[in-house]
């Protein structure tokens, strides 16, 4: 059997139809397959490589943390000078408030924590989230998701869960003091790259306050400069509680975090001691691979250039057949007139040496989310390869 034969075999198979490209290289904003056909990366392994693949800082970085040790002890209990460093220089560029963080293996590791200390420190069970939104696979995470479709056959979930309409003024009058938490994304990234109304998102903030609710911010897509400031939260001027990350976080190793004041965090030091814990939570490989891609993406200033970016991408994308170019920063979709126009593009421009694909709550928009490092030539070239697989009909 062939490699695409064992992976289909014996790796376990989430879709009937992977796209099983058998990548043997990757590079700033190039993968390699194995036939030697490169393709220019639009998806960016979904936010993940904001400082492109393979950066070498990340990689002198991971190789010096390989030289002193690798897992020592389960988080939380040895000083490990990645994890520390890295907490350090995030909460350095965090309001005071988010001034201590936890460090998972994932994103949906992060929600987890999150919903714990929300009901932990608020003494509440109920949690509103919206429609359309994506927090991870695992149970709570599961419960939060904001479509019934991937709800459906895990029942029972989390309960006390209630589902809002993002952007919705509406809703503000459901949290009460009954809820333990708001979870919502800066920006809806799996509904196609939706912004939040700056009026609602800070009416959103006044209500959690006012009630004693913690809103929890994912921003495990958002963060890291993908719209435009190395936060999204920047763009709307209000502090979360509880911050989620992960993606570009690791820097290309799997990390994930919530980030809330220290005085919230403590409460899982007592009431049970240990009210969270993992053993491989804030590994240091990746937590010295994530501090060496947050350095590269300041000292390279990547975030300056995504707006004059995301501008070349929407000039190189003005064609009759893109309904619309909704997004913010380096984080866009193209919407199309249906799910199989987009799933042909797609196809095309994988053949044409483009990689990107859709969004799980919006299959009629193909996802422009590469690295922030892609070049201007990278940029035309991606749009002229987009540009002919719609006028190839
Ligand atoms: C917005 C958002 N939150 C949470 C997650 C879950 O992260 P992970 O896949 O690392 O568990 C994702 C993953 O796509 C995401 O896009």
């Amino acid at each position: 059997m062939n490699l695409r034969q064992l992976f289909l075999s014996h790796v376990a198979q989430t879709s009937p139809a992977p796209l099983a490209l058998e990548i043997v290289k990757a590079e700033g904003c190039t993968l390699w397959d194995a036939d030697g056909n490169t393709y220019t990366d639009l998806i960016g392994g979904i936010s993940v490589a904001n400082v492109g693949h393979r950066h070498p800082a990340v990689l002198e970085a991971v190789r010096t943390q390989l030289d002193a040790y690798l897992h020592v002890m389960v988080y939380g209990e040895f000083v490990q000078s990645p994890q520390v460093r890295y907490a350090q220089r995030l909460v350095s560029l965090l309001p005071p408030s988010l001034n201590s963080v936890y460090f998972t293996n994932s994103g949906a590791e992060a929600v987890e924590g999150a919903l714990k200390l929300a009901k932990r420190v608020t003494g509440r069970t109920g949690i509103i989230a919206f429609q359309n939104s994506y927090h991870g696979s695992t149970q709570g995470a599961l419960s939060i998701i904001g479509d019934e479709y991937w709800r459906r056959s895990f029942r029972p979930l989390l309960p006390g869960v209630r589902h809002y309409t993002y952007n919705d003024p509406a809703m503000l009058e459901r949290i009460t003091e009954d809820t333990a938490c708001v979870v919502a994304e800066t920006v809806q990234a799996e509904a196609g790259v939706l912004p939040p109304d700056a009026a609602w998102l800070q009416a959103l903030r006044a209500r959690c306050t006012e009630t004693g609710t913690l809103l929890i911010l994912d921003e495990i897509q958002a963060g890291f400069g993908r719209t435009g400031t190395l936060w999204g939260f920047e763009h709307y001027g209000i502090v979360p509680d509880v911050l989620l990350l992960g993606k570009a976080l690791g820097g290309g190793m799997p990390l994930g975090a919530f980030i809330a004041s220290k005085e919230l965090m403590d409460a899982f030091t007592d009431a049970p001691v240990l009210g969270h814990i993992s053993t491989f939570g804030g590994h240091p490989v990746c937590s010295a691979a994530g501090l060496a891609a947050l350095e590269a993406l300041l000292a390279e200033d990547m975030i300056g250039t995504v707006g004059r970016k995301a501008d070349r991408f929407r000039s190189g994308l003005q064609h009759p057949r893109i309904l619309s170019l909704s997004g913010i920063g380096l984080w866009m979709a193209a919407r199309f007139a249906s799910f199989e126009e987009c799933k042909r593009v797609i196809d095309r421009c994988i053949a044409g040496g483009v990689l990107s694909d859709w969004f799980l709550f919006a299959a009629d928009c193909l996802r422009i989310s590469p690295p922030l490092n892609i070049s201007d030539a990278e940029i035309d070239a991606a749009c002229a390869v987009i540009r002919g697989a719609l006028d190839a009909d």
